[in-house]
C-alpha cells in the first residue's frame, strides 16, 4: 500500500518563512496527484517532505500506514526526479541511470535490461556513453527521469520534470509519463506550475497558494467549480474574465447584473445559492472566455487585438476598464472568416445564466460553495455528481456532513 497522508503539516524556514501551512491531504494508493500553484507556493517543499529531504516543522506524514516523520529518505521506497535534476557529473548517462539499481545489488543483466528499456522509452539510447556536461538541459532532464523510473518505487515524486523541454518534447514526454504510469502502476505525486500539465496528467489536482491548499479536486471539478477567485483565474486558459456586478434576488429568483446586462441564473446555480443563503449585493462575476458572446447588446466593450489560433480566435477587448478575452470560433468549414473584429470598434458582451461564477468581493470565495472550506468542496461536489458506485448510505453520510457543517457555520 502506498497511500500518502498529510495531517496538518506545516513547514517554516528560519521561523519567518511559512513554506507550507496546515497541509491536510490523503493521496490514494496508485493515484496520480498533481500539486500546482505559482512560484514559491510550497510545492517543492511539500514533495521534499514526502521524500524525507525536509522535515515537517509540525504535523505528521504517513506512507502506507507508517508514520515516516523519522524515517530516513533511503528507507522510504520513493524515487524522486528533482527540479534541478542533479546528475552525477563524473558518471556516464548509463551509470547515472544504473546507479540506484547497483546500490540495491540487482544482477548485471537485469540492470542492463532496465537501463536500455528506460533509455529507449526516453529516446536517449545514443547518449548512454556521454557525461552529463555534454548534454542539453532537456536531455539531462530525461536522464533524471530514466534514473527514477528504473527503480519502480512505491511512490514516485516528480518536481517539474518537463520544465526544460521544448513544447513538442514536453507533449511527447507528457504522453510518456502517462504510459509510464500505466506500466509501473504506482502512486505519483507530480509538481508543476503549469495548469495544462496539471489538468492533463492528474487524477486529482491540489491547487496551492502561499503554502495553503486552495482546492483539491479532479480536473473537471476544479474547472467547473473553482472554490475561489484564485483557482478560477489559475485553472483554464485563457484565464477567466472578472467583472464587477450585482447579485439580485427577487421573489426567490437570483439574477446577476453587470452594467445594464442582466441574466437569470440557471436552476442549478439558484439551488446552490439558496442552499448557501447567498445575499443580494455587490459580487465579482467570473465568465470563461469561451462563454462570452460578442454581440449587439450587453456589457459595453471595445475591441482590441485579435489572435488567430487556428480553429478559434481570441478576441481581446476592454470592458469596465480591464482586459477581457473572448474565444470565438470565427471560421466556416472552408476556413473563411465569419466575422471581422475591427480594432477600436464598440461592441457588447453577454453570457448565459449557467456560465457565470460568482465570488464574494471580500473573501473571494465562490458564493455557491461559500460556507465550505476549500478542501471540502471536493467531497460535497462528489455528493452532487451522481456516482453509480456510491451507495445510498455514503451519500446520506456526505449530505449529513454538509448539513452539519452548514448548521455549525450559519451565514
Ligand atoms: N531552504 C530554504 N530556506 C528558506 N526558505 C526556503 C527554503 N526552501 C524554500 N524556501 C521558501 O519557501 C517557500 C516555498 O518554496 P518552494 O520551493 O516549496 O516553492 P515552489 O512552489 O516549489 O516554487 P517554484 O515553482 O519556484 O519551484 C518560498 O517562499 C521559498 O523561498
Ligand atoms: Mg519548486
Amino acid at each position: 500500500m502506498a497511500r500518502v497522508r498529510f495531517e496538518q503539516v506545516s513547514k517554516f524556514f528560519d521561523k519567518s518563512v511559512t513554506a507550507v501551512d496546515a497541509f491536510d491531504l490523503e493521496i490514494k494508493d496508485k493515484e496520480f496527484v498533481v500539486l500546482v500553484g505559482p512560484s514559491g507556493c510550497g510545492k517543492s517543499t511539500t514533495l521534499r517532505m514526502i521524500a524525507g529531504l525536509e522535515l515537517p516543522t509540525t504535523g505528521k506524514i504517513y506512507i502506507g500506514d507508517k508514520l515516516v516523520n523519522d524515517v530516513l529518505p533511503k528507507d522510504r521506497d520513493i524515487a524522486m526526479v528533482f527540479q534541478n535534476y542533479a546528475l552525477y557529473p563524473h558518471m556516464t548517462v548509463y551509470e547515472n541511470i544504473a546507479y540506484g539499481l547497483r546500490l540495491r545489488k540487482f544482477p548485471k543483466r537485469i540492470i542492463d535490461e532496465k537501463v536500455r528499456e528506460a533509455a529507449r522509452s526516453l529516446d536517449i539510447t545514443e547518449l548512454l556513453d556521454r557525461k552529463p556536461k555534454a548534454l542539453s538541459g532537456g536531455q539531462r532532464q530525461r536522464v533524471a527521469i530514466g534514473r527514477a523510473i528504473v527503480r519502480e518505487p512505491q511512490v514516485f515524486l516528480m518536481d517539474e520534470p518537463l520544465s526544460n523541454l521544448d513544447a513538442k518534447l514536453r507533449n511527447q514526454m507528457r504522453a510518456e509519463i502517462l504510459t509510464l504510469r500505466e506500466r509501473i502502476n504506482t502512486t505519483f505525486v507530480y509538481v508543476t506550475h503549469d495548469q495544462t500539465e496539471a489538468m492533463t496528467l492528474g487524477d486529482r489536482i491540489v491547487i496551492m497558494k502561499d503554502g495553503v491548499i486552495q482546492q483539491v479536486g479532479t480536473p473537471q471539478q476544479v474547472f467547473v467549480h473553482p472554490a475561489n477567485r484564485f483557482v478560477a483565474g489559475f485553472i483554464g486558459t485563457p484565464q477567466m474574465n472578472f467583472f464587477r456586478g450585482t447579485l439580485h434576488c427577487e421573489e426567490g429568483v437570483f439574477s446577476v447584473q453587470v452594467e445594464n446586462f442582466r441574466v437569470v441564473l440557471s436552476e442549478e446555480k439558484q439551488k446552490r445559492l439558496r442552499e448557501q443563503g447567498a445575499l443580494p449585493g455587490e459580487v465579482i462575476v467570473g465568465v470563461r472566455p469561451e462563454h462570452l458572446q460578442i454581440g449587439d447588446s450587453g456589457i459595453s466593450a471595445r475591441i482590441g487585438v485579435r489572435e488567430m489560433m487556428g480553429s478559434s480566435i481570441h478576441v481581446h477587448l476592454t470592458a469596465q476598464d480591464r482586459d477581457v478575452v473572448a474565444v470565438v470560433s470565427g471560421m466556416d468549414d472552408a476556413g473563411h472568416l465569419l466575422r471581422e473584429f475591427p480594432a477600436g470598434a464598440q461592441t457588447s458582451l453577454s453570457f448565459s445564466g449557467g456560465a457565470v461564477h460568482l465570488f464574494d468581493t471580500e473573501t473571494e470565495q465562490n458564493l455557491e460553495w461559500k460556507a465550505v472550506a476549500a478542501a471540502e468542496t471536493e467531497e460535497i461536489i462528489h455528493a452532487e455528481i451522481p456516482d453509480v458506485k456510491a451507495d445510498l448510505s455514503s451519500k446520506k453520510q456526505k449530505t449529513g456532513k454538509l448539513f452539519a457543517f452548514l448548521q455549525k457555520n450559519p451565514k
